[in-house]
């Protein structure tokens, strides 16, 4: 039999904190009776927000074909979600139980350049987009590509969404933690990547791209346009890649507004800067996890490298079909004067500013707690909360800020993650909680985390 010591030890090594211990510890107390709200993971339709009309109704009419025939659909779906179906339907002989080009589905690719093409006002090319089974799976096969030997490395942000650090431990890749300048608002600081990258050279490292969450999680920040040009200029520097994660780039809350670094580098005409873009339907107001559904675009690359793409994406045959067509939905909603239009806008507007509620009660509130503060939320669906907590000089086997979640999980029923899952600044705590549960149960957590901490550090 298989024992534990038998398998690949990567895999052993690699975490992933998002769904780690505290989790399971507050599934048991769940099962015990416990009622607890969960504030651990980015999964928006399980704390009750509602998918759009528009894209269910599509996907439902492509799941089951046959309703296309019947007169019976023009009373329960809108006329335009009826014939976008058709369209779709019509483009895809073998329908959603077909394997489609490894790429991707043609007319979503071309779908996918418009979007970028008119969200950033440049241009974007087809046969420089893949679809892909969610942002993850584009993510992997960009570090994937990238990594030529285990003396390989690519930066990362601390903290970090860990599946940067779980994947490059599972290539045996070496990652280059650069630190974000929480005092700063969680934006990237030249110098700290400068040091960053001199070290990792100094230990014989050879860096080969750059990661940038924006806006961030575990953060909640957004960055300034200026700090993304920075950052196109460092890599420009030191021939690094970019890796643009902007799975986020709809759920903004603040003054800021979302630049993607497509657009950014176009307009200031760095050609000599690889870049991987990456966006998904699991986010922003769409909440589509469970859909796997995401692209990555690809500049200033040549051909045969992208055909290597392909080709990696050819040995798992092709994303996911349903995905796909939701990547299209995403990418092409309903016009003004089209019959969902409106519900649609409403749905949308609802989610964003329900989000928008949320991310204040948590930045008003939490930094009222004395011995708690927080980089107001202006994006994603987090906050990185610091904890003002004696750090012991001595690291313990369970680290403080995990004491601290277990300890709030028991005695509150609040399940967040602790800073250490991400990567923090030596000598200092935190934990991450989404701001997705309903309005209620968001000001109830802020009131029991509050009387919690007071004890905790009179205890301490
Ligand atoms: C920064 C970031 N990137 C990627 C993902 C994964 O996205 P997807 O569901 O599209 O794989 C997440 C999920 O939480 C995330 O927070």
């Amino acid at each position: 039999m298989i024992k534990l010591n038998d398998i690949n030890e990567k895999i052993i090594q690699a975490e992933y904190a998002v769904r780690g211990s505290i989790v399971d510890r507050a599934q048991e107390l769940e099962r015990q009776g416990r009622s607890i709200i969960y504030c651990n993971i980015g999964n928006p339709h399980t704390f009750k927000q509602k998918p759009l009309t528009y894209v269910r109704e599509v996907l439902s009419l492509l799941e089951f074909p046959n309703l296309l025939e019947k007169q019976a659909i023009t009373n329960l779906f809108h006329s335009d979600s009826i014939a976008r179906a058709k369209y779709i339907y019509n483009q895809m002989p073998g329908g959603v139980g077909a394997y489609t080009p490894s790429a991707g589905i043609g007319f979503i690719r071309e779908a996918v350049a418009e979007f970028i093409a008119m969200r950033d006002k440049i241009p974007a090319l087809p046969d420089r987009i893949l679809l892909t089974d969610g942002a993850s799976k584009a993510a992997q096969a960009v570090i994937q590509l990238l990594i030529k030997s285990p003396s390989y490395g690519i930066m990362v942000p601390v903290p970090q969404y860990p599946l940067y650090s779980a994947t490059l431990t599972l290539l045996d890749a070496k990652k280059i933690d650069y630190y974000l300048d929480e005092a700063n608002g969680w934006q990237l600081d030249l110098d700290e990547l400068e040091e960053s990258l001199a070290k990792a050279k100094a230990n014989g490292i050879t860096p080969v791209a750059i990661t940038v969450i924006n806006p961030g999680n575990p953060t909640g920040a957004v960055l300034t346009r200026e700090n993304i040009e920075m950052v196109i200029d460092f890599a420009s520097r030191h021939k690094l890649a970019i890796l643009a994660d902007e799975v986020y780039q709809n759920n903004i809350y603040g003054s800021k507004s979302f630049y993607s670094f497509a657009k950014v580098m176009h307009e200031l005409k760095v050609e000599d800067v690889s870049l991987f873009s990456i966006y998904s339907m699991s986010k922003g107001y769409f909440g589509e996890c469970g859909h796997r559904s995401g692209y990555l675009e690809v500049r200033n690359i040549d051909d045969e490298v992208f055909a290597q793409f392909v080709k990696l994406q050819s040995i798992n045959l092709c994303a996911n079909t349903v995905g796909q067509l939701a990547t299209y939905l995403m990418v092409t909603p309903p016009k003004l004067g089209e019959a969902s239009y409106d519900l649609y806008a409403r749905e949308k507007d609802q989610i964003l500013q329900n989000l928008k509620e949320k991310s204040r009660v948590i930045g008003d509130e939490l930094n009222k707690i004395p011995g708690i503060s927080v980089s107001y939320p202006e994006g994603a669906m987090y906050a990185f909360v610091k904890l003002d907590l004696p750090v012991p000089a001595k690291v313990d086997i369970i680290p403080e800020d995990e004491k601290y979640c277990l300890a709030l999980l028991e005695e509150t029923g609040i399940c967040v993650v602790p800073g250490s899952g991400f990567g923090q600044y030596p000598g200092t705590l935190h934990f991450r909680t989404t701001f997705l549960p309903p309005l209620e149960e968001i000001i109830n957590l802020v009131s029991r985390l509050k009387k919690f901490h007071i004890a905790y550090q009179n205890l301490g």
